[in-house]
């Protein structure tokens, strides 16, 4: 799949998403629906954003025992989505199981990404809460090894680790990553954060941006703006 740029619609209601998606009169931008969304509104609002033409990350990181995970991805491929997604923590064969759940009769799915660390999880967490002793790094370079054996196409990270995931589990094993700022915009809560540019220097195939653009005045403008500046 191209590279490109996704939205974050972290919207709580049907209304203010479709309010905001029609402001995008001749592009139709690829779109993340995310667990708040999902919850509040339900398979419908999947059905709605994919009639009016844009492609759907469903962004609901199943994580469970294989079987539920496989029957679950089952259901979200009807959906008929372009990407989702699993945490890599649920291991090798929960993640062979979701791919297998995903995969259509006719052989076409979604993309399957996997979560390898959480970007709110800090090195203190992982050791004496998760009590994992590898560092950071090197667990979220050994789960994407993890996901690209079970076959999955890639994960989300940092767009400031998409380097080491290439490097650590093949060039063309995807990344996508939120975290994108303009060099003038505020950053919100996020910490490890990088702009459009440098996003694409370091190698994210997707970039994932919400508030630079839902609440920018003019959202169009800058998603017109981080497109140019990703050079999609
Ligand atoms: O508004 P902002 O650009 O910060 O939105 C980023 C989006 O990416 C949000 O939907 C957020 O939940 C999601 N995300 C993230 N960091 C991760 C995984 C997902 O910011 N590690």
């Amino acid at each position: 799949m191209q590279r490109d740029v996704i939205i974050a619609c972290d919207f709580s209601s049907k209304e203010q998403t479709l309010q905001f998606l029609d402001q995008f009169e001749d592009v139709k931008p690829f779109v993340k629906i995310g667990m708040e969304l999902y919850y509040a509104c339900g398979p419908e609002i999947v059905r709605e954003i994919k009639a009016r033409g844009h492609r759907i990350f469903l962004d609901l990181k199943l994580h469970d025992i294989p079987n539920t995970v496989r029957k679950s991805m089952k259901v979200l491929s009807s959906l008929d989505v372009d990407m989702t997604n699993v945490h890599a923590a649920g291991g090798v064969e929960m993640m062979r199981q979701a791919l297998e759940g995903l995969t259509r009769e006719d052989g076409t799915r979604p993309l399957l990404i996997a979560v390898t660390q959480l970007t709110s999880t800090s090195e203190d967490v992982l050791h004496n809460e998760l009590l994992i002793t590898e560092t950071i790094q090197d667990t979220i370079v050994a789960y994407a090894r993890n996901a690209r054996k079970a076959g999955l196409d890639g994960v989300v990270c940092s767009p400031l680790e998409a380097g080491i995931i290439k490097t650590g589990a093949g060039e063309d094993f995807i990344t996508v990553t939120p975290g994108i700022r303009f060099a003038d915009s505020k950053k919100d809560d996020q910490v490890r954060i990088t702009t459009p540019e440098r996003a694409k220097e370091i190698g994210s195939d997707f970039i994932v941006v919400g508030r630079p653009i839902t609440a920018a005045d003019d959202p169009v403008a800058a998603y017109k703006r981080c497109c140019e500046g990703f050079g999609v």
